[in-house]
């Protein structure tokens, strides 16, 4: 491994979902005390970064993506105090942590949209936030613009005299965009983005990043009604993935760079296309970017290959490191998503809930770690994928917290069932994540006894074992050596990278012989002698290529 390399560029990021990681405090809700009391386990597991999903002071109506105070911490999750101690202990064992920017709107009880309010139509406070007149006498809203948890982005505010201005809001109605062609809105980020640079944390996750700047005059996008928040086919959104967007990119890059410590920025941005999301990690911008495009392909060779093949071809030109993501917070975890009969993701929890095969996910899932982790270029692990957790699918409707169930009338269940906090131990709820006696946010499957981190630990054949000798493997091997396809059947996916790994997996419906293709370094199923020296189906094997 080339060590002045910026660690970056090849680094596995363990996603934490604060609220459901460790409950330090004994009130049913992941904090900064209970993910620091655990850093000694995800060292082990062996990966190099955290990125801490946003512990800002929120009124929680998008679970802390509604930030209400951008420089401080939320006394649900701890104190400043605990935030500087979690770094510190965080870099004792090697670990890197990126934080979350949640750029694109704050919360509506920030004071700057309390201000805005009370000041009125035409006032300063207004422009750092987009207030507009209605259409139709004020009857309407301003455009036909839509928000990602469904229904209309605009909400009408009631003033003393009644109905007045609209405002806009991408996401949920409590989460009010910003102007960000307001000064007074780049300059209040230049000094949040220097905060946290100073405080130590080695990286910026940029929230929505597409979503921050908008086609000036606010134009019709041509939705069609009832239309969903598709924007990886988006062409020319008015409200997405608009050119301007990357001047606040340049900007933060100006500011990252005066720092040392390779400071990292990645953002999220679902945009149509590689080529559309290379333009967001140019040289002068943001370092990386998460692949959204891989973590919505199906479980299919050739799909796969077209997605990996893409986002290399289109990061080579900017030379910026592709990333490789199964779940995250947003999305349906892998397990229960290959387990169904249609394996592509939708986003942000609108999907089908089709009945998933538990046993066949899970043997996929675990294959696809294997692929994952040896795909050149950087991974995002998201918390519990390392135990093999399925999305809880039965959550109680009384227990659903997530917008996306309100707004969009009771259709789409939401992000609830991939953020139900982790199992560590024990056999009953809360597993560990909280004392005992003490309910978790959100109601934990009793089944999920045998996929406890102590259950696994030390059980060869388990998911988390899988994981860490993967990510061993992977630090002992891997740096940047290239990906080269071998052709071992058109639903087979093979490669090596360089002379020292070949990874190959099995999606076809037959075992695949193995005899001639390298030594088995580790492998998520069965391979071998035992399994007729053959790799069997939906299971992926590392191989030492022979010399
Ligand atoms: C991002 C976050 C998501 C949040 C949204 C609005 O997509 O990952 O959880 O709801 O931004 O901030």
């Amino acid at each position: 491994m080339d060590h002045r390399r910026p660690w970056w560029r090849t680094a596995v990021v363990y996603e934490v979902y604060l609220r459901s990681f460790a409950d330090g405090n004994g009130d049913g809700l992941g904090d900064v005390p209970g993910l620091r009391s655990r850093l000694p386990y995800l060292a082990g597991l062996g990966v190099d970064a955290l990125w801490v999903t946003p512990w800002y002071p929120s009124p929680m109506a998008d679970g802390g993506y509604d930030v209400a105070d951008h420089r401080d911490v939320d006394p649900r999750f701890g104190t400043l105090a605990d935030v500087d101690a979690l770094l510190d202990d965080a870099h004792a064992l090697g670990l890197r942590v990126v934080v979350d920017l949640v750029a694109n709107h704050t919360s509506a009880e920030h004071p700057w949209f309390r201000a805005a309010l009370a000041a009125g139509p035409g006032s300063p406070e207004r422009s750092r936030y987009l207030f507009r007149d209605g259409r139709a006498g004020g009857e309407d809203p301003p455009n036909d613009w839509i928000s990602a948890f469904g229904g209309p982005a605009w909400t009408r505010v009631t003033g003393p005299g009644g109905p007045e201005q609209w405002y806009l809001h991408l996401f949920a109605p409590e989460q009010p965009d910003l102007d960000w062609t307001s000064a007074d809105v780049r300059e209040e980020f230049d000094g949040i983005v220097r905060s946290w640079l100073d405080r130590g944390v080695d990286g910026i996750r940029v929230d929505a990043a597409p979503a921050l700047a908008k086609v000036p005059g606010l134009p019709d996008a041509g939705h069609a009604p009832g239309a969903s928040f598709a924007s990886s086919t988006w062409v020319d959104n008015p409200h997405w993935d608009v050119d301007e967007v990357h001047e606040v990119f340049r900007r933060w890059r100006r500011i990252g760079d005066t720092y040392d410590g390779d400071r990292l920025f990645v953002s999220e941005a679902v945009v149509n296309g590689p080529e559309r999301l290379a333009r967001y990690v140019r040289p002068d911008e943001l370092h990386t970017t998460f692949n959204f495009d891989y973590l919505k392909a199906p479980w299919d060779a050739r799909a796969l290959r077209a997605v990996v093949d893409g986002t290399l071809a289109a990061l080579a030109p900017v030379g910026a490191p592709a990333t490789w993501v199964l779940s995250s917070h947003d999305e349906t975890r892998h397990v229960t998503r290959f387990g169904r009969a249609d394996s592509a993701a939708a986003v942000m929890g609108f999907d089908d809930a089709a009945a998933a095969d538990p046993v066949l996910g899970l043997r996929r899932a675990r294959a696809a770690a294997l692929l994952t982790l040896a795909l050149p270029g950087g991974a995002y692990l998201y918390q519990g994928e390392e135990l093999g957790l399925p999305e809880v699918e039965d959550l109680p409707v009384e227990a659903l917290q997530d917008p996306t169930w309100e707004r969009s009338g009771h259709t789409a269940r939401g992000r609830d069932g991939c953020r139900v906090p982790l199992p560590w131990s024990g056999d009953r709820p809360p597993f560990g994540f909280a004392p005992d006696g003490v309910p978790p946010w959100l109601p934990q499957p009793a089944s999920w006894a045998s996929l406890t981190v102590a259950a696994q630990d030390g059980d060869p054949s388990s998911t988390l074992s899988l994981y860490r000798a993967a990510l061993r493997l992977r630090r002992d091997l891997l740096g940047e050596e290239p990906l080269t396809w071998l052709e071992l059947g058109a639903d087979v996916l093979a490669f090596d990278r360089g002379a020292a790994l070949r990874c190959v997996v099995n999606l076809s419906a037959v075992p695949l012989p193995l005899a001639g293709l390298g030594r088995p370094l580790l492998a998520s199923g069965a391979v071998g002698e035992a399994a007729g020296d053959a790799l069997a189906p939906d299971t992926a094997a590392w191989l030492a290529p022979p010399g």
